[in-house]
């Protein structure tokens, strides 16, 4: 596939009829739950917010009126949003084996021995392209229980590495990301290990939907460092798990209307392979997916996902891998007095398209369909830092990056 972006716009879900079926789930990503997350997160001794930055400049240039990007590269020392998920569905599955409302609960109650002296040695396992396993491994070696991290094949070692650094065991499979996660839930079963999915299937709801109301911390951060709500919103989507949660708060709180903006790479494109296919149902793509944007090599939407995002998103936009390496270079060589960011490639992978459709006349069409001019608001989550720093550096200092 040659084209830098192809994108095609939600016409097939945008009814009232689906804004009334995604309404129950909604309710898991209201004010009042959000801000019960963000507590129980900021109970961690260590924790902090992570930072927004306003690129003015780039801003000027490309020709809108601001541009966010919240950093969380920043995020609990780990250089990716993730183990807010893991961390906030650890919480819950031992509050509940306690039998507590983790509302009572704190991070560090739950660290103490006599916890870990009740309940034994739990076991977690999960898939992950990196930045996931990374923050289960952390959370379970915080808790003091262990983890067993399994990703899927032509994972870096560094993302191994820093995965095992935090006392797990872990392995790379020769398998891709859907069929190593199926891989685990039969371990899991087999062993009686509990798996700590960041996805979605019928008889697996409850530590997926922690994992998913975990991430909105980041977005009750955001809310409350803007002063304005943003008119746009590019979300990058692997299962869909991240910008679901962020856009299943986003539309409670503010009430003037937004437009979502979701991105994947070529190799990884479920959603906008569904969306081109306009059923109620998702579609899914399979094969090995290479893609530099290893947090998105998903290629199979979480169903829960898919009813907010097919119900919300305005228009899909698959990427090719240049465009994610753009955006990494945008972030990191700022002009005028904007702040320099660290982004890995998932993580700047929506700006990367951003700036192309700004800035790549091919894209104007896409530029007018979104309405994107001088009064456009713009809001980027940069997801991950250099996770994978062999890698960050050739694109950045090399220009070099495997091509799909
Ligand atoms: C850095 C980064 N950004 C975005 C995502 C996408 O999240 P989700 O799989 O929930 O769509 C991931 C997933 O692993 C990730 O690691």
């Amino acid at each position: 596939m040659n084209d830098k972006l192809i994108w095609i716009k939600n016409r097939q879900f945008q009814l009232q009829g689906n804004i009334k079926q995604v309404a129950p789930l909604l309710e898991n990503f209201t004010l009042d739950q959000v801000s019960r997350v963000e507590r129980f997160h900021r109970t961690y001794g260590q924790f902090e917010e992570t930072p927004l930055r306003k690129l003015d400049a780039l801003a000027r240039n490309v020709g809108v009126n601001q541009i966010f990007v919240k950093d969380e590269s920043y995020r609990f020392g780990l250089n990716a949003f993730k183990v807010l998920g893991g961390v906030y569905a650890l919480g819950q599955y031992v509050a509940k084996l306690l039998e507590k409302d983790i509302e009572e609960l704190s991070f560090e109650e739950l660290k103490l021995p006599e916890v870990k002296k009740q309940l034994g040695d739990l076991i977690f396992i999960s898939t992950t392209d990196g930045n996931h396993g990374r923050g289960v491994a952390w959370a379970a070696r915080e808790l003091g229980f262990k983890a067993r991290i399994y990703m899927p094949q032509g994972s870096a070692e560094e993302r191994l590495q820093n995965i095992k650094n935090e006392g797990a065991y872990a392995e790379i499979t020769n398998m891709n990301y859907d069929d190593t996660v199926r891989y685990t839930s039969q371990l899991a079963a087999e062993n009686g290990w509990i798996i700590v999915q960041d996805t979605m299937w019928e008889g697996y709801e409850e530590i997926p939907l922690w994992i998913m109301q975990g991430y909105t911390t980041l977005m009750k951060e955001v809310v409350n460092q803007l002063e304005e709500a943003p008119t746009h919103v590019f979300l990058q989507a692997g299962v869909g798990s991240f910008a679901s949660a962020m856009v299943a708060f986003l539309q409670q709180y503010y009430e003037q209307d937004i437009t979502y903006v979701l991105v994947e790479p070529h190799a990884a494109n479920c959603y906008y392979e569904s969306f081109k296919k306009g059923t109620e149902q998702s579609v899914n793509v399979g094969g090995a997916m290479h893609t530099i944007m290893a947090g998105l090599a998903c290629g199979e939407p979480s169903p829960v996902a898919w009813d907010i995002l097919k119900t919300y998103t305005q228009v899909s936009i698959s990427c090719e891998e240049e465009v994610a390496a753009t955006g990494m270079r945008v972030l990191g060589n700022p002009i005028g007095s904007d702040t320099s960011i660290i982004a890995g490639e998932s993580g700047a992978a929506p700006l990367g398209c951003f700036y192309t459709i700004m800035s790549d006349s091919e894209y104007q069409d896409l530029k007018e369909v979104l309405k994107l001019n001088t009064t456009s608001r713009v809001l980027f989550i940069s997801t991950e830092g250099d996770t994978d720093v062999n890698n960050y550096r050739d694109i950045m200092w090399h220009g070099k990056y495997p091509t799909t």
